[in-house]
């Protein structure tokens, strides 16, 4: 049988790039994107789209039952910063959105379900460098926490029900298409927009606050590269670790200054690097490269470059 996929939170930093390649890979008429905004001309044009509340259970059962889904990506998320100013909102959110996935899927009418964590899944006291698979976790944000908690549901919906959930702790993720919305990591998107627009950019990170990230592509191919792994291989159902490489704002500075040596960044520093703190600097992938073959392609200087260019063009 065909496999048709729909997409929740398709308008967001993740979701507006696997659309894309979800639908080169899968033909457009088989990805429905999914968002809580109106669509943007270029979404209506691109392929089926549905305005929809990933809260309202009903609404998203109807969809399913339209277009005959047998798979859902559910990117729908409140991110770190947002989520701290308005923590109910935010576990909410996060919480009610997994649990009408879960029970979508375990009353059968869905074959698949990826969730993305993250790597605020972990917390101050979780080691930082290499980050192991299993470790301590101790999240100290709501986003992290409801992480945490979505892990062990699906974890749970996995061994109780056989739900065929899998899910991945992303990186900071930078990309190009779609700007990333309340996250910690989100400085290293802005500073590509400044970089490129010649303007001077203001950090909102320490210059020596190390982070593990993830260009886009890579976390594309990682997305897809779980979900149509055979389910066999995919040995944890909690979330798997994913690295590519790790940076703090000085370097990435650096990195871009070698490509446009007039670029020039300031910092003005606020509770976001508070966050990062909590989180690892560097991640163990081994597992995932182990059960399933993940491997990342684009290094550091790698994604400078791309991002330059990509963003040049607009
Ligand atoms: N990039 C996200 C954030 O900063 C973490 O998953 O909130």
């Amino acid at each position: 049988m065909q496999d048709r996929i729909l997409v929740l939170g398709a308008g967001g930093q993740i979701g507006t790039d696997l659309v894309d390649t979800l639908r080169e890979d899968y033909g457009t008429a088989n990805v429905v994107a999914t968002d809580l905004k109106e669509p943007t001309p270029a979404q209506k044009e691109a392929g089926p789209f549905e305005q929809l509340d990933a809260q309202d259970g009903e609404a998203l059962l109807a969809l399913v039952k339209k277009y005959k889904i047998t798979q859902v990506y559910h990117l729908v998320a409140m991110l770190s910063a947002t989520a701290e100013k308005m923590p109910m909102r935010g576990w909410n959110l996060n919480m009610d959105t997994l649990f009408t996935v879960l029970e979508l899927a375990r009353e059968g009418h869905l074959k698949k379900v990826y969730w993305p964590s993250s790597i605020a899944a972990f917390g101050p006291t979780t080691p930082k460098q290499n980050t192991p698979q299993h470790t301590v976790m101790d999240p100290g944000t709501v986003y992290g926490i409801s992480k945490l908690a979505g892990e062990l549901w699906c974890d749970y919906y996995h061994k109780k029900y056989q739900v065929d959930v899998r899910g991945l702790r992303y990186p900071g993720l930078i990309s190009y298409k779609a700007q990333p919305g309340g996250g910690t990591t989100d400085y290293a998107v802005d500073i590509f927009h400044k970089a490129v627009a010649n303007e001077e950019y203001q950090c909102f990170m320490g210059a020596e606050t190390t982070l593990p990230m993830m260009y886009m592509p890579d976390a594309i191919k990682a997305t897809i590269g779980i979900m149509e792994a055979p389910a066999e291989k995919v040995q944890l159902r909690t979330s798997y670790n994913v690295a590519a490489f790790s940076f703090n704002p000085q370097e990435l500075y650096t990195a871009i200054k070698a490509q446009k040596p007039d670029f020039k960044m300031s910092y003005a520093v606020d509770e976001r690097d508070a966050i990062a703190q909590g989180w690892p600097q560097s991640i163990d992938d081994s597992a995932a490269r182990k059960h399933w073959g993940w491997q990342p392609d684009y290094s550091l200087e790698q994604m400078v470059k791309d991002m330059l260019a990509q963003l040049s063009k607009a």
